[in-house]
Parts: structure tokens; C-alpha cells; sequence
């Protein structure tokens, strides 16, 4: 009975599977969840709204123009309500609009206006749900801060054998348990968390950067907010969703990260520096376009200042986490970095292990101490990972 008391909307959009939202919104409504249910226009050919009037003891949502008495916008009265979101099923049409952003019915407008957490079920065909289209709007969505659940393998309605089915109502529920009842260890803690690539201009058209995604530094920012953490998080431009209630101050060089970064620090409690920061800069940037000639073009290169390491000079009660991005001597080198940083944990990952690091959304990682103690973790996803390295910030706490 985790759920009790919270208000959860199930979006119902139009596949064969949109029969087993009735038993989602009978298992909800026998835990205590107030549940207000949206069907798109597809799903009442499958199930009749009556049905869902029936379970949910509530008004059936179908239009974005119709509001029940005493509501204005219902997509925007339903977002502020819902603790959660929960599509079931999803189908492929509207994975891509939602990936879109489009809000041409109630259920999508509602997800736009929506800040809570949004669990996407999706249920279709199997080589639908394998087409890089549909992949790839998952993706998308998944970018956007949504947990979209991977369906369930089997037989299919449509006759088909394989990866399409909704997933069992335990699964979408144990789902929304943990979204929903995650630990509030970090209230009362700030957090600030650098994230991404750093850019170095060259000229006005080209710079100097990296590889980093801002993937990792993205999870954790979300995961301590979701644990109550206020959370500062100082980006490098280019970069994923930003989480609800995260702070974003974005910036391009490694300059402009500093100046932000030591801005905040007096008043953090923990520093995570998951950014890549470029570790040199033009000498000259030119003020314009640098022209092709014959021969070589050289440019000169100078150090930026390591903010990790002023950091660990300047630290008073303030935690401070790296990470080590390396190609050899892993250990060795994340070792270097806690003793040179004064640091109080590193998160050390090689960058040349297949679907690990670099904009991958699973990481491979060792977490290593000042003590000489060393943590093992398998290839996980950026968001697990994430949760690991709060649990082992709070035990040093
Ligand atoms: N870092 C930083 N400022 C820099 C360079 C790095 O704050 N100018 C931080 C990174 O955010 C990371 C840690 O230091 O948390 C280690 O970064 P990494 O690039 O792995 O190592 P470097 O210290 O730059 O050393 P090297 O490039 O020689 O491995």
C-alpha cells in the first residue's frame, strides 16, 4: 500500500492492450491512489470511457476543450494534480508525439504542462516497437527526464512473437512505488553538480571541446533533487533536459564554470564535478574567422585553472567528488587525483570499455577513497549509478 493517498493520472492511448489499463486502475484504487483516467480518441474504440468512470469513481477526461464544472484547463488541472503520470498502454504514434512536444490532444498537452514524474508504458508490435523511429523517440523521451518501461517479450495479439507487450500491472506499479517513494535523505543539503563539455573559443566560428554528453552529471543532479537536495547544477551548452526543480546555470568555458562554480561554494554541502573541463585554451582567440592559408596553422596553447583542485584548497565542510576519465592505469591515475584534489571520493571510469561513458547512457565505474578503499561497480545505467554514488556521498555525511 505505498501509494496511498497519491493522485495518479493513467493516460490511455489506443492499442489492443488498452483493456489491462482497467486492472492498472483497479490495482491502483485498491491501494488508496486517487486516479483520474484520459483516453485518447483511438483508445474509446478499444474500451469504453464508462468502464474506467466506473472503476476510477472519477470524471473520464477525453477532450482538451471539454472542462468538467469548476475547472478552466483540464490538461493544466490535471497536470498540477497528479503526483504521477503513468501511459498505459503507450502506443508508437504517441511515443512520437510526446518526443515531439505536440499538445493537439488533452493527454498530450497534459504531459507539457506536467512536472511530476511520467511513466511511459509502451505496448505495439514487435518490429514497430524495433523500428529505429520508434527507438529512437524512446530515446528522446527518455532524454526528457521520462521513465519509459521496456515491454514485456512474447505472443502478441496481432500474432507476432517478441518485445511489445504491456508490462505486468506489479511491474508498472513496483515502477511507480519507486518513483514515487524515493528517500528524502538529501533534505536540507546542497548540492552542486558541473556537468558536460567545456568550449574554448578559437575564433568566432570554431572552439576547442570534447565528447562529454553531460549524460552522468544530468542523473545526478536529478537524482539528489529527487532525494530533496536543493540542487545547483553548472552545465557545459550543450545538454540534455534539464531535471525538474534543478537549478541550470549554463556556461561555455572553463573560465565561466569556475566563476560560477566558486560563486556557489561558500554555501554547498557537497561538490560533484562530473564536467569534462578542457584543460587547455587558446593563448589568442582571434576576432575573426581565422582564413585557410598554405602550410600549417599552429595555435598555442595555455593551462586553465583546475577548479577541482582550487576547490579541494579552498575546502572548508564541503564534500568533494571527482571524476577520473581515463584510458590506462585507471586506478593509478584516480588515486593521483584524490591526494593532488583533496578529495573525498572519485568516480573513475575508462572511457575505452564499450557501451560505457561518453554519451552512453550506461557507465562502468570504480568509486575510490582517500583510505585506499575501492568499490567495484558492474555497467550500469547513468541514473543507478547516480543513486549509488548519493548513498556512498551520505555515508561519509
Ligand atoms: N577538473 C576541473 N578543472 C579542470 C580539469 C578537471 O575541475 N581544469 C575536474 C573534472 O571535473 C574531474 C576531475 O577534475 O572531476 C578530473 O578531471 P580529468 O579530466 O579526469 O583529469 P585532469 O585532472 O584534467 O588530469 P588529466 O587530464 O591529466 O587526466
Amino acid at each position: 500500500m505505498k501509494l496511498k493517498g497519491f493522485t495518479i493520472v493513467v493516460g490511455v492511448t489506443g492499442g489492443i492492450a488498452a483493456f489491462r489499463a482497467v486492472d492498472l486502475v483497479s490495482a491502483l484504487k485498491k491501494q488508496g491512489v486517487e486516479v483520474y483516467v484520459v483516453m485518447s480518441n483511438s483508445a474509446q474504440q478499444f474500451v469504453g470511457p464508462l468502464t474506467f468512470e466506473a472503476i476510477s469513481g472519477n470524471t473520464v477526461h477525453l477532450d482538451i476543450l471539454e472542462s468538467p464544472p469548476g475547472w478552466k484547463f483540464p490538461h493544466l488541472e490535471l497536470a498540477e494534480k497528479a503526483d504521477a503520470v503513468v501511459i498505459a498502454p503507450a502506443t508508437a504514434n504517441f511515443l512520437s508525439k510526446a518526443a515531439l512536444g505536440m499538445a493537439d490532444d488533452l493527454l498530450s498537452a497534459l504531459l507539457l504542462g506536467c512536472e511530476s514524474t511520467v511513466l511511459i508504458c509502451p505496448a505495439m508490435n514487435s518490429k514497430m516497437y524495433r523500428h529505429p523511429a520508434v527507438q529512437e523517440n524512446i530515446k528522446k523521451l527518455n532524454d526528457l527526464g521520462y521513465s519509459v518501461l521496456t515491454p514485456g517479450e512474447g505472443h502478441l495479439a496481432c500474432g507476432d512473437t517478441g518485445p511489445g507487450r504491456l508490462p505486468d500491472i506489479p511491474e508498472i506499479i513496483s515502477e511507480l512505488e519507486k518513483d514515487l517513494t524515493v528517500n528524502q535523505d538529501f533534505n536540507g543539503f546542497t548540492v552542486l553538480v558541473t556537468a558536460g563539455a567545456t568550449r574554448e573559443p578559437i575564433d568566432p566560428v570554431r572552439f576547442i571541446s570534447n565528447k562529454s554528453s553531460g549524460k552522468m552529471g544530468f542523473a545526478l543532479a536529478r537524482a539528489a533533487c529527487e532525494r530533496g537536495a536543493r540542487t545547483i547544477l553548472v552545465s557545459g551548452l550543450l545538454h540534455p533536459a534539464t531535471p525538474p526543480g534543478v537549478q541550470l546555470v549554463e556556461t561555455a568555458t572553463a573560465r565561466e564554470m569556475y566563476n560560477e562554480v566558486l560563486k556557489h561554494y561558500s554555501t554547498v554541502d557537497v561538490v560533484i564535478k562530473a564536467a569534462a573541463v578542457g584543460d587547455y585554451k587558446p593563448k589568442e582567440v582571434s576576432g575573426q574567422k581565422i582564413k585557410k592559408e598554405s602550410g600549417q596553422l599552429v595555435l598555442e596553447l595555455e593551462k586553465n585553472t583546475d577548479i577541482l583542485m582550487e576547490l579541494g584548497q579552498k575546502k572548508n565542510k564541503q564534500l568533494l567528488i571527482g571524476f577520473a576519465a581515463e584510458t590506462e592505469n585507471l586506478e593509478k591515475n584516480a588515486v593521483k587525483k584524490i591526494q593532488k584534489k583533496n578529495l573525498d571520493m572519485v568516480v573513475a571510469n575508462n572511457v575505452h570499455i564499450k557501451g560505457s561513458g561518453f554519451n552512453s547512457d550506461n557507465n562502468m565505474a570504480k568509486l575510490l577513497f582517500p583510505g585506499g578503499e575501492i568499490k567495484e561497480l558492474p555497467l550500469i545505467s547513468k541514473s543507478e549509478l547516480a543513486h549509488i554514488i548519493l548513498d556512498n556521498i551520505k555515508k561519509l555525511k
